[in-house]
């Protein structure tokens, strides 16, 4: 595909197309939450193009059934771990085994995700949504780094959402102690942590040559809206203006496969994407394109590791 062709993408871009021309042989790619949507996806994609790729899923039966058929339709090598993202046992776990196993890594998916749940804690009693969205991906982040740094130039992505635009991180309250729990909030202050873990990713690992970038996928009817009532299906549309546009699977992958291994953000890091774009600061309340300028501000992100190592108990000296 030309330059002028790579230029054109926009949310009807698929995964495939994002990767026409790239060669990803010799790389190791991680994929969090890859039993399925998305995350499986995405994983097929960059298995298309050579790179070796570890699924985790927290159902290991679900995630050899999606590795089966990205090995049916592939040549590449690809293996499955079991990774709770609710327990940082399991995550602890988890990195002692993939470091173990592999020296360097060069590309980090953190894509697993709840949203809109009823309240409910993870098994070290973080809130359910900001624990697993977020501080399950900031320890997991952490402890691989230093295969990250080895496998430089790497890259993380960090799957967030526009969803991030219903709320910032709210340090005052973050697990809804004194204000009532609000499921939608708590998804957006996840999401809205994802983008500012890319932000501070970018200051601490950027010269080093890991650089991170948080997207928002689009919206892609996958089994996330598990959880989700009729009435929640009225509010995602109210807030989309009346008119929703759902994608493909293949195109709601293709911004994290395109954080992940466009040529064009060789060296880019700390920025938010949408529709294979890097997109801009947008505080406009009626405005649902673009990332608010909460989700990107250095001195939250700064503020949010720190409380992050805090919670989980783990200082990450990166
Ligand atoms: N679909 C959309 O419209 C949309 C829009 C904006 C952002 N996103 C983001 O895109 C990402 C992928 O979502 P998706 O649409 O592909 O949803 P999905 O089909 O529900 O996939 C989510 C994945 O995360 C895994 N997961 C959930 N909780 C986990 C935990 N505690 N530990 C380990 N794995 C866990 C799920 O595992 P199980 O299969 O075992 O449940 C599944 O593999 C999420 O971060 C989501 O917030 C999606």
């Amino acid at each position: 595909m030309s330059q002028t062709a790579r230029d054109g993408f926009g949310p009807d871009t698929t995964t495939d197309e994002v990767l026409e021309g790239i060669d990803l042989s010799g790389q190791l790619a991680l994929i969090t939450g890859a039993s399925g949507g998305l995350g499986a996806e995405t994983a097929r994609a960059l298995a298309s193009k050579g790179a070796r790729v570890v699924l985790t899923a927290r159902d290991l039966q679900k995630g050899e059934a999606a590795a089966q058929t990205i090995r049916e339709a592939t040549a590449a090598e690809v293996q499955v771990e079991e990774l709770e993202l609710a327990s940082l046992a399991s995550i602890r776990a988890f990195a002692e085994r993939f470091l173990a196993k592999h020296e360097a890594l060069h590309i980090l998916v953190n894509n697993a995700g709840v949203m809109a749940c009823p309240e409910a804690k993870t098994q070290d009693g973080f809130e359910l949504q900001f624990g697993t969205n977020h501080l399950g991906h900031f320890t997991l982040t952490g402890l691989l780094a230093p295969a990250l740094l080895r496998g430089a130039p790497a890259r993380i992505v960090s799957v967030s959402s526009r969803g991030h635009q219903q709320s910032p991180v709210r340090f005052d309250d973050l697990a809804f102690e004194k204000e009532p729990y609000e499921k939608w909030v708590a998804y957006g202050q996840s999401k809205t942590a994802n983008v500012l873990f890319a932000v501070e990713l970018e200051r601490r690992l950027g010269e080093r040559g890991v650089h991170a970038n948080a997207i928002h996928p689009g919206v892609i009817a996958t089994d996330l809206s598990r959880h989700m009532q009729q009435e929640d299906f009225e509010h995602i549309r109210k807030r989309a203006g009346g008119a929703m546009k759902l994608k493909s699977v293949e195109s709601g992958a293709a911004t994290q496969v395109y954080a992940a291994t466009a040529p064009e953000l060789d060296g880019r890091g700390g920025r938010y994407l949408e529709d294979c774009h890097v997109a801009e600061v947008n505080d406009d309340p009626e405005a649902r394109e673009g990332v608010r300028s909460y989700a990107v501000d250095p001195e939250l992100a700064k503020r949010l590791w720190a409380v992050s190592e805090e919670l989980v108990g783990q200082s990450l000296p990166l």
